[in-house]
């Protein structure tokens, strides 16, 4: 008898600072995967479709005021209770694309006064890592010709400057710094290719943990 095993999807992550294009480019990989053969689902943090989402989008529109170590905590337990949907996806041979992850919580959280980087870490700890960081890097002056920051709650530019310094501090070998000054076409060629390599390479290896 053959039996054919089903090997893991692999789980992407878009990371870079608001107004970088990555939730563009992290939907049109979605597409792009699926359309090479390969099943992709797409997802996003903070996902605000859930109570705990519907708390955040709140805070983040300024509706409402949190404590700065509560509200982190909040947008962590959005993503523990999205684990056993992202667990089922890739145990099925699905891939995922999620836009922001854990890196997210931790480095606007850590750009508060008072709020460190390795606290910050501790509630995301034990996470599936991401086989895969595509970090759309967009120097300051870029961002500001970009147009205008929306009206929530983090779109400043002083706020902006230290997320960005802290992206610096959580990098490691599964990174990847994509230059987001390219064409959306041009852009999206890099980030496939990136996606393609690493699918292949990790179907059959154990889901890692974050942080551990
Ligand atoms: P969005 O614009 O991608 O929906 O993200 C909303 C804002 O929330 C954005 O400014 C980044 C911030 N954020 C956190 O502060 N902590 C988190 O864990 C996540 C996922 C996002």
């Amino acid at each position: 008898v053959v039996t054919s095993k089903v090997c893991r999807g692999a789980l992407i992550v878009m990371e870079g600072c608001d107004r970088s294009g990555k939730t563009t480019q992290a939907k049109l990989l979605k597409k792009t995967l699926d359309d090479a053969g390969k099943p992709t689902d797409f997802m996003c943090f903070p996902d605000r479709s859930t109570q705990i989402g519907g708390i955040i989008n709140n805070y983040l529109k300024c509706g409402t005021e949190l404590e700065d170590h509560a509200i982190h905590l909040l947008f962590s337990a959005n993503r523990w209770e999205l684990l056993p949907k992202i667990k089922m996806t890739l145990a099925k041979g699905t891939n995922i694309v999620i836009d922001r992850y854990a890196f997210s919580g931790v480095v606007f959280s850590a750009a508060k006064e008072g709020m460190s980087l390795e606290w910050c870490k501790k509630s995301d700890t034990g996470l599936p890592k991401p086989d895969l960081v595509l970090y759309l890097d967009v120097s300051e002056k870029d961002v500001q010709k970009r147009g205008q920051f929306g009206a929530e709650r983090y779109e400043k530019e002083e706020f902006q400057k230290r997320v960005r310094a802290n992206y610096e501090l959580l990098k490691d070998d599964t990174w990847r710094i994509i230059d987001a000054s390219l064409s959306i076409d041009k852009l999206q060629e890099v980030i496939k290719e990136e996606a393609l390599k690493v699918i292949n390479k990790t179907k059959d290896e154990k889901i890692p943990e974050l942080w551990v």
